[in-house]
């Protein structure tokens, strides 16, 4: 049998510019979710267009409470959640923060302990004012270090008393990917040289130091941890060249942990920056911040990859970071290739290489759901496909516990149904519950749940014995 430590975090996740709409309600300033309709890969629009599925979300900003409750009958110790750092921020440059911005997390945050749920809150879910992006070029400029300082250290002063778990920037190896929504840099892609995306990347990392170093000041015995897109990348073939591939690849992301972890650049660092002809400003006082590291992982999981050496290798779908699909795995109705034992792998990876507790904040299966009718008249989704998911990756969770590996907990990928990030598409659906709201904006946002609510609500009633 499976066993969990017997307080292990059970939960849900979500981020502000996914669920919670009012994009421009009590003072709330633009974001860079709200030009982008169509998701990462498309160029962004010039103002917020009606077609902007996030522009009202599922509406969560004013039905929290109901939502909130929801969760709370499926048991959640654990909410994990982003404050849209312009709600707090409009512009995000300005000292005086927005009050209701303030308060609405309050209330939030209240709701949450009425019933013994723990808020686990991400300062920056890309979601970077849209003002900052445009004036500033985003993480490209030394400004945002003190700007995001700034927010930070006035959310840790406001929610002292109610936030233990804060987490710095999601999937922060994002960046050379989608540098608008996941850095804020408003300049194309395909203007950018390396040295600028690495010097952004930069100015993050410093910003993340000097957020820990707040959160240990401010809330003592808070925890902060970092937020790593995770995605363990195999070698295609055992051809040496290929493992050595696969090896620069996964540096490419264990580069960002490297140095929120261990609060300097890891020694490859120095031929990659020289190979690219990099130079990076980096001050005395730079460095003194990179030494506020994190106190445990976060990380999303929901595929892995593989590498090759071959110039004409193919490349498939998936979380953002792509890579060579895997002959030996099925993948999802969006091409993300499923491999529940990747993340047992990935977890006793991750740990031999840092020895901190791992928390994995996001994982499950964007599908196509059908609401359908049962005779007792009650509107729900068998989501079969789901439940088998999620248990095959929390068997494999076991089984990294049984590893030794520090699991602190587990929460699950959009909990309730929310508009992707990917594509900005709500027809790929993660939740427990069903969110009546289409592609083309009809829907009442009526909440229904599904069948795999009630299974998740055991998952946790028996702190995973029913996971086989
Ligand atoms: C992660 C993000 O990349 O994956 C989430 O942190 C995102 O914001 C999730 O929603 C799933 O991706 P998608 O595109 O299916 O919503």
């Amino acid at each position: 049998m499976i066993k969990f430590p017997k307080d292990f975090l059970w939960g849900g996740a979500v981020a502000a510019n996914q669920c919670e709409g009012a994009y421009n309600e009590d003072g709330k300033g633009l974001s860079v979710q709200d030009i982008t309709p169509r998701g990462w890969k498309e160029a962004p629009t010039a103002e917020p267009t009606p077609d902007n599925l996030k522009l009202i979300g599922i509406d969560f900003y004013h039905r929290y409470k109901e939502d909130i409750k929801l969760f709370a009958e499926m048991g959640f110790k654990v909410f994990r959640l982003s404050i849209a750092w312009s709600r707090i921020f409009p512009n995000g440059d300005e000292q005086e923060p927005n009050e209701k911005g303030l308060a609405f997390y309050d209330a939030v945050f209240d709701e949450c302990h009425k019933y013994g749920i723990e808020p686990l809150v991400t300062l920056s879910h890309y979601e970077t004012p849209l003002h900052l992006s445009k004036e500033y070029d985003g993480w490209r400029s030394r400004k945002m270090i003190t700007f995001f300082e700034h927010y930070a250290r006035t959310v840790f002063t406001r929610y002292k008393d109610k936030v233990k778990y804060w987490l710095t920037f999601n999937e922060i190896n994002s960046i050379s990917h989608t540098p608008l929504l996941s850095g804020g840099i408003y300049t194309k892609k395909e203007d950018l040289s390396k040295q600028d995306i690495y010097q952004a990347i930069h100015h993050e990392l410093v910003a993340s130091a000097r957020a820990v170093k707040a959160c240990h000041e401010i809330i003592p015995e808070a925890n902060i941890g970092c937020m790593i897109l995770g995605m363990p990348v195999y070698p295609l073939t055992p051809n040496p060249a290929d493992v050595m591939a696969s090896l620069e690849t996964e540096r490419e992301n264990f580069f960002f942990s490297d140095v929120q972890v261990r609060g300097y650049y890891p020694s490859y660092s120095a031929r990659l920056f020289e190979e690219h002809n990099i130079q990076l400003d980096i001050t005395e006082k730079d460095k003194e911040d990179l030494r506020h590291t994190v106190d445990f992982i976060s990380f999303s999981y929901y595929m892995s990859a593989c590498e090759s050496a071959d110039p004409n290798k193919e490349s498939g779908e998936g979380n953002i970071l792509g890579g060579v699909p895997n002959p030996y795995l099925k993948a999802s109705e969006w091409g993300w290739q499923i491999d529940p034992v990747g993340l047992r792998y990935y977890l006793n990876c991750i740990y031999d290489r840092y020895q901190l507790p791992l928390f994995i904040v996001e994982n499950g299966l964007g599908a196509v759901d059908e609401l359908v009718t049962l005779e007792d008249g009650t509107k729900t989704v068998i989501d079969d496909y789901r439940i088998q998911y999620m248990n095959d990756h929390l068997a494999q969770v076991g089984e990294a516990i049984k590893d030794g590996v520090e699991v602190m907990g587990y929460t699950a990928w959009g909990c309730i149904d929310l508009v992707s990030f990917t594509t900005a598409e709500l027809r790929k659906r993660y939740g427990f519950i069903y969110v009546d709201r289409n592609d083309d904006g009809s829907g009442s946002l009526e909440r229904y749940t599904k069948k795999s609510f009630d299974w998740y609500k055991e998952v946790i009633e028996t702190n995973g014995e029913i996971i086989n």
